[in-house]
């Protein structure tokens, strides 16, 4: 290839690049040299990256190329292609062009650099996309490292210490042979293969053990994933330990117009922030019950209510208990049919986002004990400074 391909990014200590969409560090001298090296030249980048730049919006005075496998995919400004050798094909008569990011496109392009352009920059942040450490890899070899620098004063991460570090390969020739790292590889499981996510349903049945029969059905359809705990078999204040599963199932009867107290009660003590929950409800009226009190509490405790669904069960509420009560044989095996299988579609259909929401949550838990805030205290005084100046106006 005649084209002179480099790489250019912003690394912290651990090699880490971006998380959730952003990059970690914001550092103007960096941007300032990103644009001066890239400048008049071709870009290339994924699909991702596109989308974290401002407005999505292509950079001004490049010619921006974006990878993506979507075949619809146009952005005005922007020439697309679906695989990494059109990449290259489409650079080819150009004298240098730089490939921008992500982690994706990196991993898969690196193979064929031939110089990367890093700035270090000497923290650690917490991170969900990486560069490949170079400094552990035989194939590279720094050529240039620049003073230290310190990110300025007026900047949101002022005080960092960062370089500019010059990478070159140690043997040009064998480039584009070299595994730099494994390129994403497409998942080729059956598309039609379960999705299994770890669910706990706590629930509350009174009565009738209406509830009570939902679960069992839920629990013996998918004796390995999901797990149940009766609420009623708690002490009073116990909670329940839902940290393992990305999957929160509520199930009550309906009483008097809302769920049961002490089921409402153990999951506003249980429920961890960022949890997912769904709602499984029986009841005896004719109206459907969608579930707004175990809405209210995800919304008080920053868990996230997905759906619910429900169905009738044999009551002697009301008047009707006079006349023995209405539903008999509710819920019967059609019914407990219908709340498997609505059960099944949810899975089936959030659940690989689920389990990788809690994947991410893991890892956000284990940074911040691994990484408590140094500048906590700063920022507690910085805050209450503010609040009392304000109160003194
Ligand atoms: N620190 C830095 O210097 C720096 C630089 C750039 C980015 N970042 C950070 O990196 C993160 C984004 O990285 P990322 O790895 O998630 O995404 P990315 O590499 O920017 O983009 C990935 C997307 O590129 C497309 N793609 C990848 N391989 C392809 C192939 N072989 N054929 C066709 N299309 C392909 C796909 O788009 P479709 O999904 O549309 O198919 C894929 O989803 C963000 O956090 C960003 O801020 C950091
Ligand atoms: C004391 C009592 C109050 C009830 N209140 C309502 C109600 O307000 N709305 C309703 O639709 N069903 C109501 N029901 C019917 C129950 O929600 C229904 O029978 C439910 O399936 C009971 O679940 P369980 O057997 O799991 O306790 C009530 C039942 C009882 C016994």
């Amino acid at each position: 290839m005649s084209c002179k391909l480099c790489a250019i990014v912003a690394v912290c200590d651990d090699w880490g690049i971006g998380y959730e969409g952003d990059m970690i560090v914001s550092n103007r001298a960096d941007m300032r040299r990103f644009v001066e090296l890239t400048s008049g030249h071709t870009v290339i980048m994924g699909r991702k990256t596109l989308e974290s730049l401002p407005g999505g919006r292509p950079l001004k005075n490049r010619r921006n190329i974006v990878l993506t496998r979507d075949e619809a995919f146009a952005r005005e400004g922007v020439e697309v292609v679906h695989s990494p050798e059109e990449a290259l094909a489409a650079v080819e008569g150009e004298d240098e062009a730089w490939v921008i990011g992500g982690a994706e496109v990196y991993c898969q392009l690196l193979p064929y650099c031939s110089r990367v352009a890093v700035t270090k920059n000497h923290c650690r942040r917490l991170a969900d996309t990486f560069f490949p450490n170079l400094d552990e890899l035989d194939e590279w070899r720094i050529a240039d490292t620049s003073e230290t620098f310190t990110i300025a004063p007026e900047e949101e991460d002022h005080g960092i210490a960062f370089e500019f570090v010059d990478y070159v390969r140690t043997d040009a020739d064998d480039a584009s042979d070299d595994e730099v790292c494994e390129a994403p590889v497409e998942a080729d499981g059956d598309a039609s293969e379960p999705v299994h996510v770890k669910t706990m349903i706590l629930y509350r049945s009174k009565h009738h053990g209406n509830t009570k029969k939902i679960v069992d059905a839920i629990v013996a359809a998918f004796p390995e994933d999901v797990d149940a705990v009766d609420v009623a078999t708690l002490d009073k204040g116990q909670t329940v330990d839902l940290s393992d599963y990305p999957l929160v199932g509520v199930a009550s009867g309906i009483y008097y117009g809302e769920i049961d107290k002490d089921l409402a009660r153990v999951l506003q003590n249980s429920l961890i922030e960022g949890t997912f929950v769904f709602s499984l409800l029986t009841y005896g009226g004719a109206s459907k019950w969608y579930g707004k009190d175990i809405d209210g509490i995800c919304r008080a405790q920053r868990a996230n209510y997905l759906a619910g669904h429900g169905c009738v069960g044999f009551d002697t509420w009301g008047p009707y208990k006079l006349t023995g009560g209405m539903n008999k044989g509710r819920p019967d095996d059609s019914d407990l049919a219908d709340m498997v299988a609505w059960y099944r579609n949810l899975v089936q259909g959030y659940g690989e986002p689920l389990n990788a929401e809690l994947e991410k949550r893991r890892r956000r838990e284990a940074w911040n004990a691994a990484h408590p805030d140094p500048t906590i205290l700063d920022k507690l005084k910085h805050t209450g400074r503010k609040l009392f100046r304000r109160g003194g106006k």
